[in-house]
C-alpha cells in the first residue's frame, strides 16, 4: 500500500517522465479519494467527492494542473481557501491535485502529470479572470452571492434560472440582464404574499394548490424557500407591473461584475477577457 502510494504521488508530482502517461489505477485513485475526504470534503468544504458544498464544486472545471497544486499549496487570498503547505506533505498535495483533475474528465490535462504536460498550454483552462469571477459566484460569505439562487451547471441554487446557459451571450447583454430589474415570467411568476396580520413577502412562485404556496421568498437575502397555508388568511396575487428581482450589486465593484460574466462566458469555451468597456458597448 505505501509503496503504492508513493508511486501514485511520483506520477502525480510529475517526477518521473516515464510513467507520466500512465493513468492512475482505480486503487490508488480511492487512496487519494479518502485522503480528499479528510482534507477538503470537511467541515462542509467541497463535498463528498467533491461536489461543492461551501466551498465551490470541483467537478467538471477546466483547472489547469499547476493551478490546482498552486491552489492548494498557497490557498486563495480573499476567499475562505487555507494554504496547506504546512498542513500536508508534497506529496499529498500531489496526490490530492491529481484527485482533484480526475473530477474533471473532460480536461485534457487531467490524465497528465509530466513537468512537459504541466508547462504546456491546457486546452481550455479558465482564465485568471474566469476563476476570480467563479470565487465572486460561489463566495457564500457574500449574503448576494450568486449561487445562493442561480446554479451553474450541477451546483447551485434553484430561484433564478442555470446561468451555464448564458455563456454565447455577448458580455454586455448579460450585463443588462443583471443590472435591469428582472420581469415576472412564467417560468419565473413574480408574486405578492400577505398574511393575515399584514406582513408582505416578495416572492417567485414554485407551487400552489388549494391548501398552500410555496415561493422562494426574496424579500431579503439569502432567498428562503417558503410555504404559507390559505387557511392562516394569506393573500397571494400576483406582483403586477412590477419588477420580480433586482439584483443587489452594492458589494460588487465593475471590475468584480465584469469577472463574474467573464466566467458566465467561459462556459461557451470563450476566455477572452472582459472589460468594463465590453459592459457599456451595446
Ligand atoms: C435572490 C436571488 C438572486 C441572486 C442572489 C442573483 N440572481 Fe440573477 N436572477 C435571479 C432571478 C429570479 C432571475 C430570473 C429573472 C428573469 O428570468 O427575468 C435572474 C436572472 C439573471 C440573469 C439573466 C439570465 C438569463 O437567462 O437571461 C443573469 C445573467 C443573472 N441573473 C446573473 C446573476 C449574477 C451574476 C448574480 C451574482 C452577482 C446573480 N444573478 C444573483 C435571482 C437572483
Amino acid at each position: 500500500m505505501r509503496t503504492e502510494l508513493f508511486a501514485f504521488a511520483l506520477i502525480l508530482g510529475g517526477a518521473s517522465a516515464s510513467v507520466a502517461n500512465a493513468a492512475p489505477s482505480a486503487a490508488e485513485l480511492e487512496a487519494a479519494g479518502n485522503l480528499f475526504s479528510i482534507t477538503c470534503s470537511s467541515s462542509f468544504c467541497h463535498g463528498e467527492g467533491g461536489i461543492g458544498a461551501r466551498g465551490p464544486s470541483l467537478r467538471n472545471r477546466n483547472f489547469p494542473p499547476n493551478y490546482v497544486r498552486n491552489t492548494i499549496m498557497n490557498g486563495r487570498s480573499g476567499t475562505p481557501m487555507p494554504s496547506f503547505k504546512d498542513a500536508l506533505t508534497p506529496n499529498e498535495i500531489a496526490m490530492i491535485a491529481g484527485y482533484v483533475m480526475s473530477l474533471s474528465p473532460e480536461n485534457h490535462t487531467a490524465d497528465t502529470g509530466s513537468a512537459e504536460a504541466v508547462a504546456a498550454p491546457a486546452a481550455i483552462p479558465l482564465s485568471d479572470q474566469a476563476l476570480r469571477g467563479s470565487d465572486l459566484f460561489f463566495d457564500q460569505t457574500r449574503s448576494s452571492n450568486c449561487a445562493a439562487c442561480h446554479s451553474y451547471g450541477s451546483k447551485g441554487g434553484l430561484v433564478g434560472p442555470d446561468l451555464s446557459t448564458v455563456a454565447g451571450k455577448p458580455a454586455s447583454a448579460i450585463y443588462q440582464s443583471i443590472i435591469k430589474p428582472a420581469v415576472s415570467s412564467d417560468a419565473y411568476p413574480a408574486i405578492t404574499v400577505t398574511t393575515r396580520d399584514g406582513r408582505k413577502f416578495a416572492g417567485i412562485k414554485r407551487d400552489q394548490n388549494d391548501q398552500q404556496v410555496t415561493f422562494f421568498d426574496v424579500s431579503s437575502a439569502p432567498p428562503v424557500l417558503r410555504s404559507l397555508y390559505f387557511a392562516d388568511g394569506i393573500k397571494v396575487e400576483p406582483s403586477t407591473g412590477g419588477a420580480l428581482y433586482t439584483h443587489k450589486l452594492d458589494g460588487y465593484s465593475k471590475t468584480d461584475i465584469a469577472d463574474l460574466i467573464a466566467f458566465l462566458k467561459s462556459a461557451g469555451g470563450d476566455n477572452k477577457v472582459v472589460t468594463a468597456q465590453d459592459l457599456a458597448s451595446q
